[in-house]
Parts: C-alpha cells; sequence; structure tokens
C-alpha cells in the first residue's frame, strides 16, 4: 500500500516533458458526478472512497473537520451520513483508513500521529450507521500510534499494521482479526522492525505480487527532518510473518538497520525521502523499486532497482537537471512524484510520474534498462477536473482512487475535492478558504481508435 506519507495525487504540471510521446491516445471523460458534502478545504488530510457493491462508502472530515462516513445504495443519489465523534486538527497525517472484512464488517482507524489508536467497527454488515468506537485492538502498544493500514494476508486474512513510537524512533506493529471471535491478536509477536531509538522505517507495502510474494520497501530516517532518510531496503515473506532477503536468506525480526538488505545505500542528505519508494513488477513478474537520488551534480533523479535472480540492479530512469531540496519536519509538499513500474495487458511497462519542472503522466519504460522512453498519451483523469473551482489563492485539487471494485468494465470513481497546500501540520492564519464540495465522480477512458486500444 501507498498511503504510508497521507500526501494526495496530483502537481499540476508546469512544462510539457521534453521525450517523444507514443500515439496511443486514451481520453478520459466524466460520465457522472455526484456532491456529497462541503468539507475543509485550510489543508489536505486523505480520505476514503470505497464501493462495495450495492453500496458505496466515503470517509471524511467535514466543513468543520469532523470525521464522517457517508453510504449510498449504487443505484440511487442521496446519502446516509454518520458523524464520529472525532474532530482532526492541521496535522496532514491524520489520514483515515477504512475497510471491510470477509463478513461485511466495516473497519475504520484514523486521525492518528503520535497518539492513542483510534478504532472503529460496525455493529451491522456494510451499514456505516452503526460504527462504534473500540478503546483497543490488542491493548499494548496503542499509546503512540501512526500510520493505520488495512490489508489481506496470504489467506486473504484481515490485517492491520501501524507504526508505534515517532518519527525517528518507532517499530511496526503488525495485527491479524479472528472474524469468529472478532478479536484481534498479534500476527508477529516482535515488532517488524526496530529502530532501535535511533531511527524508524517508512514503508511502502507490503505488495503481494504476481509470484506470490509480499514485497516491503523501505527507507531508514533518523530524525523528524526529511533529509535524514538514508538507505533504501528490501524484504519479502510469503506469509508476512517469516522474512527474507531478495536472495532469499532469511531475516531475524525485528530487522535492524545493520541486519537489513540494502537496495540503495543512499546517504541522509542524499535525495531519497519517504512516501516515494514504489514496490512495482516487471513484465517478468521480477520486483522493482523506483525512488529518487541526488547525483554528482546533486540533480535528484529518478532510479528503478530491480531484482535479477536475487541481485539487485539499478537503473536511472530518465534525465532530470534538477535539485529538490528537501529538509525539516511535517508534511512536505513533493515535488516529484514517482508510480510505480507496471505491465500493461500488452506486456509493456509504463510508469506515472509527476516532476514540479518537468511536467507529470505516464511514461513508457524500457523492459531490459528501465529507462523512460517515451510519454504515452494517456489521460486517466478528466482534464475538466483538474481546474481549480475556488477563487480563494493557492487552492489545488485532490483527487482519490477508489479502494474498491466496481463492475463496469472501463468506468471507475474517482474523488475530488480542494485545498490548500499542506503547511508542515502548522496552522495557517485566517482567513481560511471556504469549505470545497466534496464529489464522486464516474469516469470512462476512451480510446481514440479501437486499433490502438492495448
Ligand atoms: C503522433 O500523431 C501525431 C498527429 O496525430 C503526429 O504528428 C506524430 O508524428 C505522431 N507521432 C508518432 C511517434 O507516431
Ligand atoms: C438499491 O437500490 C435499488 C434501486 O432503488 C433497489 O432495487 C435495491 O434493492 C437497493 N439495494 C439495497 C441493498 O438496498
Ligand atoms: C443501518 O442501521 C440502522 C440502525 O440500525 C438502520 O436504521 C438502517 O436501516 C441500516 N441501514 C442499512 C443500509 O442497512
Ligand atoms: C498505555 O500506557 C499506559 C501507561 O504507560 C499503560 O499502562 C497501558 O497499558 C498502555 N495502553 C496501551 C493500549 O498500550
Ligand atoms: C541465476 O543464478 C544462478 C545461481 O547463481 C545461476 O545458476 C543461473 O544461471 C542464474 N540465472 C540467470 C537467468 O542469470
Ligand atoms: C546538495 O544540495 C544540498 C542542499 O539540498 C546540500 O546540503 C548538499 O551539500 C549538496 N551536495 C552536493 C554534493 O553538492
Ligand atoms: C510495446 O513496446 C514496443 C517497444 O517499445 C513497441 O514497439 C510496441 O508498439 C508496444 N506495444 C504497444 C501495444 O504499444
Ligand atoms: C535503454 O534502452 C533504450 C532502448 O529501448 C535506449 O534507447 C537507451 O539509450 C537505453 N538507456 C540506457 C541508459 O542505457
Amino acid at each position: 500500500m501507498s498511503l504510508l506519507v497521507a500526501i494526495l495525487l496530483l502537481v499540476i504540471p508546469l512544462y510539457v516533458a521534453t521525450l517523444p510521446t507514443n500515439n496511443k491516445t486514451e481520453h478520459a471523460i466524466v460520465v457522472d458526478s455526484l456532491d456529497i458534502a462541503p468539507v475543509w478545504a485550510g489543508h489536505p488530510v486523505s480520505f476514503v472512497l470505497l464501493t462495495k457493491l450495492p453500496y458505496q462508502f466515503i470517509a471524511y472530515y467535514d466543513e468543520i473537520r469532523q470525521m464522517t462516513i457517508a453510504q449510498r445504495n449504487i443505484s440511487d443519489r442521496i446519502w446516509t451520513i454518520n458523524k464520529l465523534p472525532v474532530i482532526t486538527n492541521w496535522d496532514s497525517h491524520n489520514y483515515i483508513a477504512m475497510a471491510i472484512d470477509d463478513d461485511g464488517y466495516m473497519h475504520l482507524s484514523g486521525n492518528m500521529h503520535v497518539v492513542p489508536l483510534k478504532y472503529f467497527r460496525t455493529a451491522q454488515p456494510l451499514n456505516a450507521s452503526t460504527f462504534v468506537e473500540i478503546d483497543r485492538m490488542v491493548g499494548t502498544d496503542e499509546n503512540s500510534t501512526t500510520y493505520p493500514i488495512f490489508l489481506r494476508g496470504p489467506e486473504n486474512e484481515f490485517i492491520f499494521t501501524y507504526r508505534s513510537g515517532m518519527s525517528g524512533n518507532g517499530n511496526q506493529i503488525y495485527n491479524i482479526y479472528d472474524l469468529k471471535t472478532k478479536t484481534w491478536a498479534r500476527l508477529l509477536d516482535k515488532p517488524f522492525t526496530d529502530g532501535e531509538g535511533k531511527r524508524n522505517a517508512y514503508f511502502d507495502g507490503p505488495i503481494k505480487g504476481p509470484d506470490g510474494y509480499f514485497h516491503l520497501a523501505w527507507v531508514w530516517r533518523e530524525s523528524p527532518d526529511a533529509s535524514t532518510n538514508h538507505d533504501l531496503s528490501y524484504a519479502r515473506s510469503r506469509d508476512l510473518v517469516s522474512w527474507e532477503t531478495g536472495a532469499g536468506k532469511p531475516l531475524i525480526l525485528p530487522i535492524t538497520l545493520e541486519t537489513c538488505e540494502i537496495v540503495d545505500p543512499v546517504p541522509q542528505k542524499g535525495g531519497i525521502i519517504n512516501g516515494n519508494t514504489k514496490v512495482g513488477f516487471d513484465e517478468q513478474e521480477r520486483v522493482t523499486i523506483s525512488y529518487h537520488k541526488n547525483d554528482a551534480n546533486n540533480y535528484t533523479q529518478p532510479w528503478t532497482a530491480r531484482l535479477e535472480n536475487g541481485t539487485w540492479k539499478k537503473y536511472q530512469i530518465t534525465n532530470w537537471p534538477w535539485h529538490w531540496d528537501f529538509s525539516g519536519g511535517g508534511t512536505l509538499n513533493f515535488a516529484i512524484r514517482l508510480g510505480s513500474v507496471t505491465k500493461e495487458n500488452d506486456g509493456n511497462l509504463t510508469q506515472a510520474f509527476s516532476h514540479i519542472k518537468f511536467g507529470s503522466g505516464t511514461w513508457s519504460i524500457d523492459s531490459k534498462n528501465l529507462s523512460a522512453t517515451g510519454k504515452l498519451q494517456r489521460e486517466t483523469i478528466p482534464p475538466s477536473l483538474l481546474k481549480v473551482e475556488g477563487s480563494f489563492p493557492g487552492l489545488e485539487v485532490r483527487l482519490l482512487e477508489d479502494a474498491g471494485r466496481n463492475d463496469v468494465i472501463d468506468t471507475r470513481y474517482v474523488l475530488r475535492w480542494e485545498t490548500l497546500a499542506s503547511n508542515r501540520d502548522q496552522p495557517r492564519p485566517k482567513p481560511y478558504p471556504p469549505p470545497s464540495m466534496l464529489r464522486v465522480y464516474t469516469i470512462k477512458i476512451i480510446w481514440e481508435n479501437a486499433y490502438a486500444k492495448p
């Protein structure tokens, strides 16, 4: 999962990329849109859009920043609203995580940044009006929590992971849920990683790959200062319990900086940042990790590492003559974002990217050397949605993809609202922007000619 940092998609391109374009034209059009409610626009914090037919659920902070769940029958245009007794502050870490277990009960956690665990569960399946707060999961190491994530295990087990501790000093905890007794227990009897009181790990994953392994990439960070990220690291597992290196060497938990497998030993101030290390897979199902680091000219360059027969090989994706100078604490506005290396239906590789100076979009990726060979004519979001509607200076568009499933081919749901940029989690002076309308859009992708459809 890539939710580890509560930062939202989308940087509006300022320049057009210089790479050639490939003529496989895809357009995105709006089929429908539905207002949900006005929401706080003073800073970004991530929400949840979860379609589980016949329902659609949206978890968000409303105009007074109160945690709210909206539910509708997908064939109706009326929302049933449930307000939970949680008001968030200016912290962009306080995102909401929500998932549905195999019996249909809904679980929600959020508004957490080094505070006690917040956890709600519904009393009825698929009924967001019945959320009840539960004061614990397991009952230990729940006083200082951040980054809630629900995920599925190897046999589809319902799993929850979070960080216990703080930036620069934290451990990753994994819990497993028992559907029969409705109770949580530790999946791992030890923390996954141990920062030894000096650092903590920021993860991308675990992501279940086409090879059946769960893959986990991370960077270590020494302090709340983002420039102290270093050492891209990796582990994999078939069961989330026994972990090993890319060459199959067992790892003993908790994994420390000394015992971990280092994919790229990027030093502190070397241009790597948490939240931008993306696990993907190539056409041969080999795992890749995309990230960035500074080159000899101090330009911040995108790289992909690939596990080739037990050894990590590293490839520069493109050449960007620009240095991203980041440091300090709080939620930063990312000047560079990389997506995962992705195998398309035609077998070719692609990767999404955005850069504050060199544009955004989707690259076609060479399968041998993982470099960007061109930019696809691919529109995943209708251009009309990218235009800011509000007139308050500094507003930006927030977009969020559906975490659930929809059964109509070539259409998907996307959540949209507008906020100011993150402010390193600090309050802003008044005046605040007026609330922005939270909407769910139905988007359809059309191909310019049938022949080009992948
Ligand atoms: C893509 O199409 C445009 C016009 O439709 C054409 O000018 C351009 O040469 C084409 N590019 C490639 C790489 O085929
Ligand atoms: C959803 O709405 C449709 C149309 O009003 C109705 O036929 C269906 O029974 C509803 N489903 C549920 C689960 O309420
Ligand atoms: C959810 O539960 C409430 C309270 O029990 C009930 O009134 C409502 O009809 C239920 N809604 C759905 C969609 O089942
Ligand atoms: C929270 O901390 C208190 C005091 O240190 C401890 O007694 C309690 O068990 C902790 N609770 C949880 C849920 O971790
Ligand atoms: C992978 O490594 C093994 C053992 O080192 C070697 O026998 C094999 O030829 C290698 N395969 C490839 C595709 O390089
Ligand atoms: C690269 O830039 C950073 C500032 O972001 C600076 O601290 C560092 O010394 C520079 N490194 C080199 C090798 O020039
Ligand atoms: C896949 O990539 C190859 C090499 O770049 C290219 O020739 C081919 O047209 C691509 N396939 C499609 C369907 O775009
Ligand atoms: C990667 O391969 C492409 C051919 O697809 C070639 O044009 C490019 O120069 C190669 N890049 C590097 C860095 O070797």
